[in-house]
């Protein structure tokens, strides 16, 4: 199914130098409009000038829908606390994948076509013996994932539809278990292969912790709360790592050069990266006695300090995926054994200390999605290089949907951007003997 053509609904104008042109103002189904830009620069020689997109829609998508003002997370239509508490993140992969929440039959299918792909090729175990031990996952990530696209020759022609699937349900059933590899290698234990009667969650959680002398038992209330944090990060509209996956994959990349890309972009302490910031934060403050300290340091104007896993460029009001998650962080610090972590103890109290502080209660300051999962994998023993690679894992449905989705668009064009040119104008070239006398 290809999208409908954007259809004018109203007209914007602008006057340039004398001349007045036509902006044809389009809206989608919910949000705000846009003004289609496409001409402008043949009719005024204008370009539009935009750092970090701020007001720009990069594309059109049926995927996902947020709306920062009042707290709206929307996958194909459905609200994230809904999918959060009635479904699991196979059904979710599906809906993000195909478009609709999948009959029983269905569901099915899907859960046993991926599960026939969860192996990685043997062969990609030599991969990870020539990264150093101590090399970060995503690291190791960002190669591997990249290196897959010389192991399955049969999916990387992307004018194919069968293709383009393909590798998009290899992607998502390898990615668990090449984590579970990155985190194998650095402590030197032996990888363990996914087993097919385990749910994705419970596959991951296996592959992490398992040893061959040790049966890992895997507790029902972890995996769930590892199914929840996939499912709340399966997609998130154009954000940074997703627009870096369109712009790859606009040149005809092949897809899992295209995720290699993403998984980099989502590196980054400003997008994916923040979870891992939080536990550096506690680490820090060390002691509930200095929480005080802290806020202080965080309201202080004039130090750049402020609390990790709080606020968000989007969510103005509370972040959607946070106050389901608040749950889940409270039912895993329950468990007994948890309660006695001091680090834990802290982020509990800090959290209770900020947000009925006056400043975080003014500024709209609420804890986000990072504070939660950083303190859920912590409680876990998840160690803190792999919270990103655990984003990753969720985030690669959300990417390869919008990627098959852009490829399948008549409209999608290779990604290239124009400038503000602000060098040297035109100069002829210095021959070398008069370059001294020149520069002085
Ligand atoms: N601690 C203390 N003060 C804060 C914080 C914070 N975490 N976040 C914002 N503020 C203050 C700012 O100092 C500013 O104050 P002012 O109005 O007096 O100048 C005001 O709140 C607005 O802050 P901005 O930086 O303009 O808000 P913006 O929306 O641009 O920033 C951001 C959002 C980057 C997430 C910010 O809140 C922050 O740095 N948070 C901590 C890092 C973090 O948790 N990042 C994860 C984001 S979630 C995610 O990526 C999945």
């Amino acid at each position: 199914m290809t999208m409908a053509a954007l259809k004018a609904q109203n007209v914007a104008q602008l006057s340039y130098q004398g001349k007045t042109i036509d902006l044809p103002v389009c809206f989608g189904t919910d949000g705000p409009g846009v003004l289609d830009l496409q001409g402008l620069y043949s009719a005024t020689g204008l370009f539009t000038f935009d750092p970090g997109y701020t007001s720009t829609a990069s594309c059109r998508s049926e995927i996902t829908y947020i709306d920062g003002a009042k707290g709206i997370l929307l996958y194909r239509g459905y609200p994230i606390q809904q999918l959060a508490e009635k479904s699991d993140f196979m059904e979710v992969a599906y809906l993000l994948l195909y478009g609709d929440l999948p009959t029983s039959v269905q569901k099915d299918e899907f859960i046993q076509t991926i599960n026939n792909h969860t192996l990685v090729h043997e062969q990609v175990s030599s991969f990870f013996r020539g990264f150093r031990r101590d090399a970060h996952p995503m690291a190791i990530m960002v190669g591997v994932v990249g290196a897959l696209s010389s192991f399955y020759h049969d999916s990387l022609d992307i004018q194919d539809p069968a293709q383009r699937h393909i590798a998009a349900l290899r992607l998502i059933a390898k990615m668990p278990t090449l984590a579970g590899m990155a985190y194998k290698y650095s402590i030197g234990q032996p990888f363990v292969y996914p087993q097919s009667h385990l749910s994705y969650s419970e596959n991951f959680l296996n592959m992490m912790f398992s040893t061959p002398t040790t049966p890992y038992v895997i507790n029902p209330l972890w995996a769930k709360a590892i199914d929840r944090i996939l499912i709340l990060h399966a997609d998130h509209e154009q954000n940074a790592s997703t627009s870096t996956i369109r712009l790859a994959g606009s040149s005809g990349a092949n897809p899992f050069a295209c995720i290699a890309a993403g998984i980099a972009a989502l590196w980054g302490p400003a997008h994916g990266g923040a979870n891992e910031a939080v536990l550096g934060m506690l680490e820090e403050i060390g002691h509930v006695d200095r929480i005080p300290e802290f806020i202080g340091r965080a309201k202080d104007k004039n130090d750049p300090f402020r609390l990790m896993g709080f606020g968000h460029r989007v969510y103005k009001s509370y972040d959607p995926r946070a106050s389901v998650l608040r749950e889940t962080c409270y039912e895993i610090l329950g468990e007994a054994g948890v309660k006695d972590n001091q680090m834990l103890q802290l982020a509990m109290e800090l959290e209770r200390i900020a947000m009925a502080d006056e400043y975080f209660i003014e500024k709209k300051l609420y804890p986000n999605v990072d504070f939660y999962s950083g303190i859920i994998f912590k409680a876990m023993g998840i160690p803190v290089t792999m919270f990103t690679v655990l984003f990753a894992i969720a985030r690669t449905v959300g990417w390869i949907s919008q990627w098959k989705e852009m490829i399948a668009d008549p409209m999608q064009k290779i990604g290239r951007p124009r400038q503000l040119y602000v060098g040297k104008a035109y100069r002829d070239f210095i021959p070398m003997e008069k370059r001294l006398e020149e520069s002085q």
